[in-house]
């Protein structure tokens, strides 16, 4: 994702609906008013990668932005925690989210030399848990945390990929 990609992962939080923000455990009153948000992807975007603490990647199909993956709390050569979105709701449980996931850890054991990767969605949301099983993603435990700077306190589920299981996308 390139400074001048931000924009759709903005508006993706901010034009979601309520129900959207409450199923993956968002809270609309946390999100980042546009602006402040755009500059701060930048600066981030724009740091060594040696420097980063996320990362993001976009899904494109027919050359068509339709979503996109990001990490956090990244540790380049170490681990980081993945998120997972098909932008539209009319092109999820298609088979996009599991194909472009594959994709994305690919994309992401390789240029961020990661060993593990985690995801941590709300235990109740049940495309992205079905999704990273489909993938190949193991289950670790379910707890109640508050996953993020923009997330409710909620029950989430942990799941992990570790690199040397990774048979890479079939
Ligand atoms: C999560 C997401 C990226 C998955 O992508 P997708 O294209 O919908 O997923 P796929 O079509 O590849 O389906 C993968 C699995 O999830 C299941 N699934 C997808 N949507 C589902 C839904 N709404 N309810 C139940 N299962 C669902 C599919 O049946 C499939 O499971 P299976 O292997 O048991 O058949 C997508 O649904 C999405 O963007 N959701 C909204 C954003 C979100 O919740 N992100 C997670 C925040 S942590």
């Amino acid at each position: 994702m390139t400074p001048a990609d931000v924009g759709l992962r903005i508006d993706y939080f901010h034009d979601a609906t309520d129900e959207h923000l409450a199923m993956m455990g968002v809270v609309r009153a946390l999100l980042p008013a546009k602006d402040a948000w755009r500059r701060a992807y930048e600066e981030e975007v724009a740091r060594p990668l040696g420097e980063r603490s996320t990362y993001a990647v976009i899904w494109e199909l027919d050359s068509e932005a339709v979503g996109f993956s990001s990490l956090d709390r990244l540790i380049v050569g170490e681990a980081a925690f993945m998120h997972l979105h098909v932008l539209e709701a009319s092109r999820r449980r298609r088979g996009l989210g599991t194909e472009f996931v594959a994709r994305s850890v690919d994309h992401y054991f390789e240029a961020l030399a990661l060993r593990r990767i985690f995801c941590e969605p709300n235990a109740f949301n049940r495309a992205p848990n079905r999704t990273l099983q489909r993938v190949g993603f193991r289950y670790l435990f379910s707890h109640q945390t508050t996953p993020g700077p923009i997330n409710a306190f909620q029950t989430t589920t942990r799941w992990v990929l570790e690199r040397e299981s990774w048979p890479g996308r079939a």
